[in-house]
């Protein structure tokens, strides 16, 4: 008999497959089921170490559909949900909008009724935790911290359809008292992430000697947390998070991205055994993202405080073993940039 059942949307995604993987490997009592419905940044290659794991599930379906979702909830009766599945992507949310509210906000709305109808007020030992971002906060100038206080203001159609879901869940807990708890974390990197975000749509730039497109200046500031550190993040909080409470989850490691990308030349210079300089030649600036945030930076002293949490790794270790899963698995990677990615990329960048 599994202790806990538990439902993990977005699994086959970058952040979610880690969390998979980790929960998995970690917890061979739980049950966890993988809910995804494969988008372009759906990919079942990054859970192939525990496709035959006995405590593993995979099912492909939509958290848009609400009677799908209701049958789910019903055959299982999960006793937690811990939810990335989203649109995660900003450009794409600029330039196609509706899916962000479609997914973001009716597939959080779907669970969190699905949940709510599932445990039908007995809430003893459920756990509804829905993974967020920092980019709710809107943007900083240069100083200041993104505190769990702070307002929202989200600015994009990707941070108000996360928002928008976050208000959701609250609401959840203020009316129903549906047990809840919000994780929001800034910018994820590391293995398995779709190359449409800047660093691995960087890495495999240079590696194939194609120019680094940065948006405007490259002065945009983002706090970046290796995916592992996140993903023990999580664990902490499903576990020890105390109920209705949000937690915020940073990397303590703020660069502007051209500082980003010249520390990632640096290392694809070394694995390359190309110059010191070559690969920071291809650095090429582009139009600015419309409504591009300036800054994004964290105050995670709540969660070390309560759950002591803190990241592992710096960025600049980070980044080293980031590049090297990259380089060794071209294969994933090959299998990812198809006609469909050279399109997208062709549109959104317009440069070879
Ligand atoms: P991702 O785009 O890599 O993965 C999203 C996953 O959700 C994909 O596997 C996709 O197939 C699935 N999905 C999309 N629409 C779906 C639907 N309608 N039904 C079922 N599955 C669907 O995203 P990620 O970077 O892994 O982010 C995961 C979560 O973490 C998101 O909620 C995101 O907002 C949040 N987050 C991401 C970051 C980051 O830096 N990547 C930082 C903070 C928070
Ligand atoms: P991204 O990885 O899309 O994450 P987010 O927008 O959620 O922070 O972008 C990180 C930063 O890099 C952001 O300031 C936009 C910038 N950027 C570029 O300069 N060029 C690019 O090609 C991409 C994808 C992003």
């Amino acid at each position: 008999m599994n202790k806990k059942k538990i439902l993990i949307t977005g699994g086959a995604g970058f952040i979610g497959s880690h969390l998979v993987k980790y929960f998995v490997n970690k917890y061979p009592d739980y049950k966890i089921i993988n809910l995804d419905n494969l988008t372009y940044a759906g990919n079942l290659d990054n859970l192939k170490d525990i496709i035959s794991k006995p405590n593993y599930e995979f099912i492909k379906g939509d958290i848009t559909l609400s009677a799908f979702i209701n049958t789910l909830f019903e055959r299982y009766k999960f006793d937690g949900v811990i939810h990335l599945a989203a649109e995660s992507h900003v450009d794409r949310s600029i330039s196609n909008p509706d899916e962000f509210i479609e997914t973001n906000i009716i597939g959080t709305l779907n669970l969190l009724n699905a949940s709510r109808e599932c445990w039908n007020d007995d809430f003893s030992d459920k756990l509804f935790y829905q993974i967020s971002t920092d980019e709710v906060y809107g943007s900083l100038g240069i100083d200041g911290l993104f505190t769990e206080e702070t307002a929202y203001d989200p600015r994009s159609p990707y941070s108000a359809s996360k928002a928008s879901a976050d208000h959701l869940v609250r609401a959840y807990w203020h009316t129903y008292k549906l047990p809840i708890v919000i994780s929001n974390c800034s910018n994820n990197y590391g293995p398995n992430q779709f190359p449409e975000k800047l660093i691995p749509l960087a890495i495999n730039n240079i590696k194939n000697n194609k120019n680094i497109p940065i948006y405007g200046k490259g002065e945009n500031i983002r706090d970046w947390l290796y995916v592992k550190d996140h993903v023990s993040a999580i664990d902490l909080v499903f576990h020890k998070g105390k109920k209705g409470e949000t937690y915020n989850i940073g990397g303590n490691n703020e660069l502007t991205n051209i500082e980003l990308i010249y520390k990632l030349c640096k290392v694809m210079d070394n694995r390359l055994g190309r110059a010191d300089g070559e690969s920071a030649k291809l650095i090429t600036f582009v139009k600015d993202r419309a409504g591009h945030d300036l800054r994004y930076a964290i105050d995670s002293s709540k969660i070390k405080r309560e759950l002591g949490w803190s990241p592992s790794l710096q960025f600049e270790k980070g980044i080293e073993l980031t590049v090297d899963w990259y380089l060794q698995n071209e294969k994933w990677i090959k299998n990812i940039i198809n006609r469909k990615y050279e399109k997208y990329y062709d549109k959104q960048y317009n440069i070879r």
